[in-house]
């Protein structure tokens, strides 16, 4: 198993979700792990919620806002972070003609702009060896009805991996992963009893037979963070969605 003492990774999106998940196993390994969000509140539940909190720091910014990242980051020793996993993003889909452009334009601040800029940011603060785990998601090649613009934004995070991991190797390595319908609080706005509906029927359609966890992003967050023959790479983690059957006559 690895042993992550006297590393330190910083999640951005780490109050919830698979940041969450991911954050709690580096931080079972022995890593200092910084948890970033908006919510203070959400940020504390979350330290309170890893325990030996001694090991676990938390910054507030929104990371679509490059002064209040600029800021935050300032708080941190230059050089002294080793991992840097991005899952924050603020989602949305709708029918192609009718989503409003601005809500649009505000997806892709959050989801390919956040990252873009929060991974430039971060540059200084990352220690020569040390890797970045972006986020995109199963859309940016199996796309759905509604979801338009939510894959051509997870498309774009996957181009950005691979020039990342071109222009910025050797010094660092950058991955991505493309988890398919995870169990997380992304969901909490749907309905209770819509949302479990939907866990089930996608669930059903993967070969897996069920939606994932976010534990199981989590091993894979760490295995593209701690493997040091592996960038440029984007890791499926759908549970079978991408060679999901065709309905049958
Ligand atoms: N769960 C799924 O089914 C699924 C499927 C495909 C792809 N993904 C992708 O996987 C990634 C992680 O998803 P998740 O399910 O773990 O989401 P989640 O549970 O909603 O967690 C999102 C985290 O990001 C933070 N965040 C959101 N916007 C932020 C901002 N502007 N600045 C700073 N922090 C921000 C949230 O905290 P605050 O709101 O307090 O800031 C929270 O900690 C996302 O990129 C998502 O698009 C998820």
């Amino acid at each position: 198993m690895h042993d992550l003492s006297g590393r330190r990774a910083l999640f951005v999106g780490g109050s919830s979700g698979i940041g969450l998940a991911s954050a709690r196993l580096f931080h079972s390994l022995g890593a200092t792990v910084i948890l970033a969000g908006r919510s203070a509140a959400r940020l504390e539940a979350a330290r309170q919620a890893l325990g030996n909190t001694s090991s676990v720091e938390t910054v507030v910014f929104d990371f679509a806002q490059t002064g209040q990242v600029d800021e935050a980051l300032a708080q941190l020793p230059l050089g002294g972070i080793d991992h840097l996993v991005i899952t924050a993003a603020s989602v949305t889909h709708g029918p192609f003609s009718e989503q409003p452009l601005a809500e649009l334009r505000a997806m892709f601040d959050s989801k390919f702009w956040g990252a873009y800029g929060m991974v430039r940011a971060a540059l200084p603060y990352l220690r020569a060896g040390g890797s970045i785990v972006l986020f995109s998601g199963v859309l940016s090649r199996r796309p759905g009805i509604n979801c338009a613009a939510l894959g051509a934004a997870c498309a774009a995070v996957e181009a950005l991996t691979r020039g990342l991991a071109l222009e910025l190797g050797p010094r660092l390595r950058v991955n991505c992963i493309a988890p398919g319908m995870v169990r997380t609080e992304l969901h909490d706005r749907v309905p209770a009893e819509r949302r479990e509906a939907m866990f089930e029927k996608t669930g059903s359609s993967l070969p897996v037979g069920r939606i994932g966890q976010p534990e199981e992003i989590a091993e894979a967050v760490l295995l593209a963070a701690t493997t040091g023959y592996m960038t440029g790479h984007v890791l499926d983690l759908d549970g079978g969605h991408m060679v999901r059957q065709y309905a049958t006559r």
